[in-house]
């Protein structure tokens, strides 16, 4: 297939049809796998979204033995409590976005090979206002490409909201991975979304909806899964929330659970998604 071929790739998304072009370039036998950013997403706070991209960090570092890095975007540092108990607040990660620093020198093992961490610290609480003084809306595009060479995924934990944050995620990452608890309003908080996106304009990432936090034996969940029978899901589980006391990913004192194997699950579907692009 030669070089700079168009492909349309139709996402069918909450009853709308989302249409993207995608140049596709074959890639040489010799050449490397490209690495791919996979942000988790939403307009919602406490749905799930640490709690996910801990869990697939873990997933594309143990079972796809990728070179992963977990980026943690979000002030709160939710992602960075759950995996670096060790991690020490350095106010630096708001500077990676100033160009002081380079994102290379804040990554840091986690005890679990092959997964790294970019840490948030308090020092994101200006973040906001950095971007939006830059005005450069491809700025963490341009960071995720000087770590190329280092990593092959890269997951990014981010706040809730249309940010500026938000912004620069839809600029650079390679797939949205939204999580979404189960209620008749499933359906309306992802037309929000594309609503959102469409209003912003330009491209975003294809999204994948994933239930979150589910509770079959609650009929509206149980409704929710047979309304949308393709969205992948993870159960309600004291097992995560044992994530928040011993401070590890799931699959690291949980790995032959359910709901270890449906983040597998979840985290293969991802890997099928990007490979497709
Ligand atoms: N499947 C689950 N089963 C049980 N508890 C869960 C599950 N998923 C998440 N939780 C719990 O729900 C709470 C919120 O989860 P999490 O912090 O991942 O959400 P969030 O979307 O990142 O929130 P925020 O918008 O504040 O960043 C946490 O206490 C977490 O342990
Ligand atoms: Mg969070």
């Amino acid at each position: 297939m030669p070089c700079g071929l168009c492909a349309r790739i139709q996402i069918k998304l909450a009853g709308a049809i989302v249409t993207k072009v995608t140049q596709t370039v074959p890639m040489a036998k010799s050449e490397k796998p490209k690495m791919k950013t996979i942000a988790v997403y939403s307009l919602k706070g406490g749905v799930g979204k640490s709690t996910f991209a801990v869990n697939l960090a873990w997933a594309s570092a143990t079972l796809s033995a990728r070179r992963t890095l977990l980026w943690d975007l979000d002030p709160q540092a939710a992602a960075t409590f759950l995996i670096a108990p060790a991690a020490k607040a350095r106010d630096a990660a708001r500077a990676v976005f100033s160009r002081n620093v380079d994102p290379v020198e804040l990554c840091c093992p986690t005890g679990i090979a092959n997964l790294d961490l970019l840490a948030a610290d308090p020092s994101l609480h200006g973040l906001e206002r950095l971007l939006f003084e830059l005005g450069k809306k491809k700025r963490l595009a341009r960071l995720l490409e000087s770590l190329e060479k280092r990593y092959e995924r890269v997951i990014l934990d981010c706040p809730p909201g249309l940010t500026e944050t938000a912004e620069q995620v839809l600029n650079a990452a390679d797939i949205l991975v939204v999580p979404v608890i189960p209620s008749p309003l499933a359906r309306k908080s992802l037309d929000d979304l594309v609503e959102t996106l469409i209003r912003r304009g330009g491209k975003h990432p294809p999204i994948l909806p994933v239930f979150s936090m589910v509770d079959r034996r609650r009929k509206l969940h149980a409704q929710a899964l047979e309304t949308h029978p393709d969205w992948p899901h993870v159960g309600y589980s004291s097992l995560i929330e044992q994530m928040g006391t011993r401070r590890l990913p799931l699959g690291a004192f949980g790995g032959q659970s359910l709901p270890a194997e449906q983040f597998a699950t979840i985290w293969a579907a991802i890997e099928r998604r990007i490979a497709r692009d």
